[in-house]
């Protein structure tokens, strides 16, 4: 079945701008609160979303496949060891296969260059459900966890502690978007590469050496594994390189006294993050898990139905 809105593909959170992000995040609560109350809502009764995986997931596959039930749809899971991609089929032609019986197609994969091959192949739309280089949905899940306990993020200022992963960049492009700013600390050796940041990068971010630097006066204070999937065999050296740079009470007692704390998920309490401090009152991260349910609903009938 062909959409009823001309196609457009989300790979990276660049890929909207702030009017569709006003948008989506009052829909995401107005979807969060028709399933709190079990109203049915059913915009994508019979389309059908196939969600590819090249990565482990929970949340990811979980989320998108439970949301397009809701919405009336069905969802297909794919995995690279299942599937002819992973015995070379080249992705080109898996795009247009797959767009031809599928409504909607989400990818986990590596790197970006693979899910912008696909998209550029399919009929329908294609969203990133992470690559190496970005995380959107995931980032949007969480603007929508600050706005919802602390109203706009305008303005605000998130310290990222940690890799220069696919998370942290997703914020950087997220900060020009809706103008917050990024204070970054990352040790040497794992800083942002230049030519993942836009020419007005210095407008909002600041990269700091000191991980304390950088969350002092922050509004949200965010991190995330120090190995992303796909860099294990740099495991032990990263874990080696980080060790001063774990989220904890002492970098929290910088921030603002109301400061959040965010992390995408799966955690390691004793690495990135201390156990008092996601498992504290200043941690957001069950509702930022469950939240990727709500704007991915919202998310998947924009795709697909345009403005409701
Ligand atoms: N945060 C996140 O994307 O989790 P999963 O890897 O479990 O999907
Ligand atoms: N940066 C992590 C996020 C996992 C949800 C990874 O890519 O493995």
């Amino acid at each position: 079945m062909a959409a009823t809105v001309p196609v457009r593909h989300y790979l990276q959170f660049a890929d909207f701008d702030a009017k569709d992000y006003a948008y989506l995040l009052e829909r995401s609560a107005l979807l969060k609160a028709k399933f709190k109350r079990y109203e049915t809502w059913h915009p994508l009764h019979d389309r059908t979303l196939a969600m590819i995986f090249e990565k482990n997931s929970t949340r990811t596959r979980l989320s998108f496949e439970a949301g397009i039930h809701q919405l009336g749809g069905h969802a297909v899971f794919l995995n690279t060891k299942d599937t002819q991609l992973g015995r070379g089929e080249p992705v080109e032609d898996a795009a247009q296969v797959i767009s031809r019986m599928t409504d909607i197609i989400m990818i986990r994969t590596f790197g970006q260059d693979i899910i912008e091959r696909f998209a550029a192949n399919s009929r329908v739309p294609v969203i990133n459900g992470l690559t190496n280089e970005y995380h959107p949905c995931q980032v949007l899940a969480d603007i929508f966890t600050y706005v919802e306990h602390r109203q706009s993020i305008a303005g605000k200022t998130v310290a990222w502690v940690g890799d220069a992963n696919n998370m942290a960049y997703t914020w950087i492009q997220a900060a020009e978007i809706l103008g917050f700013q990024v204070h970054f600390s990352a040790p040497l050796g794992y800083q942002l590469r230049a030519e993942m940041l836009s020419p007005n990068a210095k407008q909002y971010l600041k990269v700091f050496d000191d991980p304390k630097a950088a969350c002092e006066g922050a509004d949200l204070v965010t991190t995330d594994v120090w190995t992303s999937m796909g860099y294990e065999a740099e495991n032990q050296a990263r874990l080696a390189a980080f060790k001063a740079w774990m989220v904890n009470q002492d970098l929290m007692a910088v921030a603002k006294p109301d400061a959040l704390f965010m992390h995408c998920l799966p955690a390691h309490r004793g690495e990135e993050v201390s156990a008092e401090v996601i498992d504290g009152p200043q941690s957001v991260v069950w509702d930022e898990a469950e939240n990727r349910l709500h704007v991915q609903k919202a998310l998947m009938e924009y795709l697909l139905c345009g403005k409701l």
